[in-house]
C-alpha cells in the first residue's frame, strides 16, 4: 500500500512518555518520507501527563491547522479520551489494521490513537499507513457521525 503522499496540512502527532518510543519511530517516517508533521510532545521518555500533550494537539486539528492528528500512550486510553472531550474531533483507538480502516471508512475518524505498549513498529506502520490511505464513505455513516456531538 502506498503511504499517504499528498497531506496539505501538517500531521499532528502527541503521545506521554508510554508512547514517546513509537512517536519518534513515526516521525522518523515522516522525515524520512517528507511528509509534513507537528510535534506537540512529550518530549522524552520521563513520566508526563498525556493531557498536556492531547489538548493542544486537538485544538490543533479541531481549528483545521494540523490533520490529522495521532495521539499515542501506554494503552492509547488516556490519551483517546482526552482528545474525544473536544466535540469536532473523533478519535479512534486501532490496534489493527481492520480497525483502522473501519475508523476511516465508517466513523471519519480525524484522530488516530495507538497503545504504544501493545503494538510493534511493524504493526503501527501498517496500521498508520491504512488509516491515512482509507477515506471516509460518507452515506449513511455521514448521518451517524453528525449525530456524535453533544453539544
Ligand atoms: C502511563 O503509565 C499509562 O497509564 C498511560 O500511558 C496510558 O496507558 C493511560 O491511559
Amino acid at each position: 500500500m502506498p503511504f499517504f503522499t499528498n497531506a496539505e496540512k501538517p500531521i499532528g502527532i502527541a503521545s506521554d512518555h508510554a508512547g514517546y518510543e513509537l512517536k519518534q519511530f513515526l516521525i522518523g517516517i515522516f522525515e524520512e518520507k517528507g511528509i509534513p508533521y507537528e510535534d506537540f510532545g512529550a518530549y522524552s521518555t520521563e513520566s508526563s501527563d498525556y493531557a498536556d500533550y492531547a489538548h493542544p494537539l486537538a485544538t490543533a486539528v479541531e481549528s483545521g491547522a494540523c490533520y490529522p492528528g495521532i495521539t499515542i500512550c501506554g494503552t492509547g486510553n488516556g490519551i483517546s479520551m482526552t482528545v474525544n472531550k473536544h466535540q469536532g474531533i473523533r478519535a479512534a483507538l486501532c490496534w489493527n489494521k481492520e480497525l483502522a480502516y473501519l475508523a476511516r471508512a465508517h466513523n471519519d475518524a480525524n484522530i488516530l490513537s495507538l497503545p504504544g505498549r501493545y503494538l510493534n513498529q511493524e504493526e503501527a506502520y501498517e496500521i498508520l499507513v491504512t488509516f491515512l490511505n482509507t477515506p471516509f464513505e460518507g452515506g449513511r455513516h455521514e448521518r451517524r457521525i453528525g449525530k456524535i456531538p453533544c453539544g
